[in-house]
C-alpha cells in the first residue's frame, strides 16, 4: 500500500466521527432502570409545520419524592445543545430542562401519579431537532418506561403527513429516477451484447447482472423511502432493499476484482492470490450488510449504533483496499511483460487501460466514501439529499466508464494494434523509462 492509500484510510476514519444522520420513522424504545442524565432518542428535520407525537407508557420511577419538573422530554438543536452545555458548566442552570434554549415537550410533574401520557407537540420553527430525555436527579432516580415517538411534517395545504425529514423528503423521487437510468443502461447493454455477441466474454454478461441488480436495488430503495414517507414504516420493502443491497455490493466488488485481474479477456482463469482477494471481500461484504441493517433500523441513538457504524466503515475500507490489489498486480505484470516480451506496445496499451481503471476505482471509492460524507457534514439538514445525488452520480459515472472501456469489441484498440502504433507506443515506453530514471 502506498502513501496515498494511507491518506485515504486516514481521511475516512477522520470523517467517521462527524456523520450526522437524519432519521425519521416511528420509533419504539424501552428504557429500563436507567439513571443516565441524558438519553437522546431521535433526530428529525422539521419544516414550519412539524409535529412530534410522544406516547410514553409503563412509567415507573424508583423515587417519587423528587422535584419531577427536572425530569422530562425536550427538543433541542445541536447548536443550542452546545450552548446549554456551556450554561450548565458555568452554573447558570442546574438542569437542561431549565434552559430557555430547549423546547420542553413534557415534564414528569404533570404526570400526577399516572403511569403514562400521550402528547402532541407542534414545532413551527424549521430546524433539525433532537428528541432528548433529561433526568436531573441521576444519582437518586432510576427511570423505567416504554417510549413511542413519531416525528413528521404536515404538507402545506393538504395536511398530509410526511415522515421523512425535511432534507430527505424528495429522496423517493431521486432513487426512482436513478433506477430508471440504470434500467435504461441495462437495455443498452443488452443491445450491445446482442450486436457483439461473437466477441462478448463471460465478464460482459456478469456486468449485465451488476447493472440489473443496481437498478432493482434503487427501485426497492425508492419504494422503501416512499412507504416511510407516507406511513412512517417500510412495510417490508426494507427487507427487499437489504437483500438487493447485499447482492449488489457483492457483485460490484467481485466485478471490480475480476476486471482488475483481467479475467476472461486477458486470461481465462484466476490465480490463487486473486481468488484469496475474493474470499476476503465476499464474507466482509456480508458483515458490512449486517452492520448496515442494524445501523438503519436502530437510528443514530440506538444501542451499539456507534460500534456497528465503526464495524461498517472498517469493513468497507478493507474491502475497498482489497479490490485495489488485483489491479496493482495486473499493472505490475503488464509492466514486466512490456519490458521483456516482443509485443511491448500491445502490453503498454493494456497497461494504460489498467492504470486508468486504477485511478477511476480510487476516485470512485474516495468520492463515494469521503467526499459524500464531507458533503453531508457541511450542507444544511435541508439539503441532505444533495449528498445522495452526488454519490449516485459518481456511481453512475463509474458504471458508465467501466462499461465503455471494457465493452465487447471485435477490434478493441487495446488488444489489436497495427505496426505503426506499436512503434509509437514503444517510443513512448522508452521515454517513460527515461523519465522515471
Ligand atoms: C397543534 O396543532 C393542532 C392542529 O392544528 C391543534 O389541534 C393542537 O391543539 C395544537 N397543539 C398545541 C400544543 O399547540
Ligand atoms: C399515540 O397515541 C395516539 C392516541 O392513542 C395514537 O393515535 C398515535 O398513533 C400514537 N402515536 C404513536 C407514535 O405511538
Amino acid at each position: 500500500m502506498d502513501f496515498s492509500s494511507f491518506q485515504f484510510l486516514f481521511s475516512i476514519f477522520l470523517l467517521l466521527s462527524f456523520f450526522p444522520f437524519s432519521f425519521s420513522e416511528i420509533r419504539f424504545s424501552e428504557i429500563r432502570n436507567d439513571d443516565r442524565p441524558i438519553v437522546p432518542f431521535d433526530q428529525f428535520g422539521f419544516t414550519h409545520n412539524g409535529r412530534l407525537e410522544l406516547n410514553v407508557s409503563k412509567i415507573s420511577l424508583s423515587n417519587s419524592n423528587l422535584d419531577l419538573s427536572k425530569v422530562g422530554f425536550f427538543l433541542c438543536t445541536l447548536d443550542s445543545w452546545l450552548h446549554v452545555l456551556q450554561q450548565l458548566e458555568d452554573g447558570e442552570i442546574r438542569c437542561a430542562l431549565q434552559s430557555d434554549l430547549v423546547k420542553s415537550v413534557y415534564t414528569f410533574n404533570s404526570l400526577n401519579g399516572k403511569d403514562s401520557f400521550n402528547t402532541l407537540y407542534n414545532e413551527t420553527d424549521s430546524d433539525q431537532y433532537n428528541l432528548v430525555f433529561a433526568n436531573c436527579h441521576p444519582q437518586q432516580l432510576k427511570v423505567t418506561m416504554d417510549v413511542n415517538s413519531a416525528m413528521y411534517n404536515l404538507d402545506g395545504k393538504s395536511n398530509v403527513r410526511d415522515y421523512l425529514s425535511a432534507g430527505s423528503t424528495i429522496l423517493p423521487r431521486v432513487y426512482f429516477i436513478f433506477s430508471l437510468v440504470y434500467f435504461t443502461l441495462a437495455a443498452v447493454w443488452i443491445s450491445v451484447l446482442y450486436k457483439k455477441r461473437l466477441t462478448a466474454f463471460r465478464i460482459h454478461y456478469f456486468m449485465l447482472a451488476v447493472i440489473f441488480l443496481k437498478a432493482v436495488n434503487l427501485l426497492c430503495e425508492a419504494e422503501d423511502k416512499s412507504y416511510i414517507k407516507r406511513t412512517g414504516s417500510a412495510h417490508g420493502w426494507d427487507i427487499l432493499f437489504y437483500m438487493f443491497s447485499f447482492l449488489k455490493g457483492i457483485s460490484l466488488f467481485t466485478l471490480i476484482v475480476l476486471i482488475g485481474t483481467g479475467w476472461s479477456f486477458l486470461k481465462p482463469f484466476l490465480q490463487d492470490k486473486e481468488k484469496k482477494v475474493l474470499m476476503i471481500v465476499i464474507p466482509l461484504q456480508i458483515i458490512a450488510n449486517i452492520a448496515q441493517v442494524v445501523i438503519d433500523e436502530s437510528g443514530p441513538y440506538g444501542h451499539d449504533w456507534v460500534t456497528w457504524k465503526q464495524i461498517f466503515l472498517l469493513v468497507d475500507v478493507v474491502c475497498c483496499c482489497a479490490v485495489l490489489f488485483p489491479i496493482v498486480w495486473s499493472i505490475k505484470n503488464l509492466r514486466e511483460a512490456a519490458r521483456t516480451d516482443g509485443k511491448a506496445a500491445v502490453n503498454l496499451m493494456k497497461l494504460t487501460l489498467f492504470r486508468h481503471y486504477y485511478v477511476v476505482v480510487i476516485f470512485y471509492i474516495y468520492f463515494t466514501r469521503v467526499v459524500v460524507y464531507a458533503l453531508v457534514t457541511i450542507t444544511s439538514y435541508r439539503y441532505s439529499w444533495t449528498s445522495v445525488v452526488a454519490a449516485e452520480l459518481a456511481t453512475l459515472a463509474f458504471y458508465v466508464f467501466t462499461g465503455y472501456k471494457f465493452k465487447p469489441e471485435a477490434h478493441n484498440p487495446y488488444f489489436v494494434i497495427d505496426d505503426e502504433e506499436e512503434e509509437a507506443a514503444a517510443e513512448a515506453l522508452k521515454l517513460e523509462d527515461e523519465f522515471e530514471l
